[in-house]
């Protein structure tokens, strides 16, 4: 049976984004695999009054299954309502690898989706993402694209190195797809380990300091296409606060480097309009349940590590929203 995203209560990106550009700020994409992540999300954002999209990757609709995800999000909808909560939230399907799961998605109710065919031929990139879009506008569901390869290692995301996206093509491409919005590589990648610590330098209290993004080619991209959506993926900042705190408490994440936050601050007020988040909301939840096994041992209860570790995911959320995004009270 398939159902509109409409009667679920979500939108699609089109207004968010248009909003986001106008009023220099991003709309920041969280992913979730569980409840306890989707209600920080819900919660965080609609606290700040903040514009969302949630996000499901391949890994997620593995781990806990498209169908639990997609009725997991309805109902955080009916929560953020009853909580009074107004913001405008879209479901993503993030990095999807072909049409028939584009479909399978926008069958079952999200708002947008987004069609990687990054890893493809330029020519065979544009014939998929073309297919998915004509596809997807037919239910008033917004499509992103992707021109680029991001390096990095997720589950499911996978690239030995990255490859900036050439300005030159971008707009060959967004015309010829129709496409809604628009990845592009920059310096950004998946994961904890974003960059090499020979690739860095170490500020005068030797923490490693990432070379900065190339927003010299973001430039070109935004005078290839003016006024055109662009996202950012690989953009957790690998918040240094909870890395020390996972190691503290038995972890071992030796070099972990993300996106400086003053230059994610300048991505969103530039065409960035929507920044991707999945790391961060990671490191938090395991620092605090780290934390927790560590400080009490008899705990044996996961609602007593769960809850808190959801608590502080909904706190860095806000403040996310609040400092680096600027899409705190723009709901
Ligand atoms: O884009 C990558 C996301 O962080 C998702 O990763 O496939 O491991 O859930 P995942
Ligand atoms: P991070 O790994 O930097 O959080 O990026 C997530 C992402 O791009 C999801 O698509
Ligand atoms: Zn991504």
């Amino acid at each position: 049976m398939s159902v509109s995203y409409q009667e679920l209560g979500f939108v699609n990106t089109r207004e968010m984004f248009t909003k986001a550009f106008a009023g220099g700020y991003a709309v920041p994409a969280y992913n979730f695999n569980n409840m306890e992540q989707l209600q920080a999300i819900i919660n965080g954002c609609g606290r700040s009054n903040s514009p969302v999209i949630l996000q499901i990757s391949s890994g997620a609709r593995k781990y806990a299954d498209q169908t639990l995800l997609r009725y997991l999000a309805e109902g955080a909808v009916a929560m953020a309502r009853k909580a009074g909560y107004q913001n405008p939230i879209a479901l993503h399907l993030d990095h999807g690898n072909s049409l028939e799961l584009c479909i399978s998605c926008i069958e079952s109710g999200f708002s947008s989706v987004m069609i990687d065919g990054s890893h493809l031929p330029y020519e065979e990139n544009v014939a998929l993402t073309r297919k998915v879009v004509e596809y997807a506008h037919g239910f008033d569901v917004t499509v992103e694209g992707e021109l680029g390869v991001l390096s990095g290692i997720e589950d499911d995301v996978i690239a030995a190195r990255s490859i900036y996206t050439d300005p030159d093509l971008v707009e060959d491409f967004v015309k010829r797809t129709g496409v809604d919005s628009l990845a592009i590589s920059i310096g950004t990648s998946h994961g904890a380990y974003k960059f090499k610590p020979a690739q860095c330098s170490r500020n005068e209290k030797g923490i490693l300091v990432p070379p900065p993004l190339r927003f010299d080619i973001l430039t070109e991209i935004e005078q290839r296409i003016p006024g055109f959506a662009i996202v950012l993926h690989g953009s957790s900042s690998v918040l240094p606060e909870y890395v020390e705190i996972i190691n503290r408490y038995g972890g071992k994440l030796e070099a972990a480097v993300g996106i400086p936050a003053e230059q994610l601050r300048q991505a969103a007020k530039s065409a960035v309009c929507k920044i991707n988040i999945d790391s961060d909301g990671r490191l938090v939840m395991t620092a605090m349940i780290r934390k927790i096994f560590a400080e009490q041992p008899q705990e044996f209860d996961p609602r007593k590590y769960l809850g808190p570790a959801r608590e502080e995911l909904t706190k860095m959320i806000m403040e996310k929203n609040e400092t680096v995004l600027g899409s705190a009270g723009r709901g």
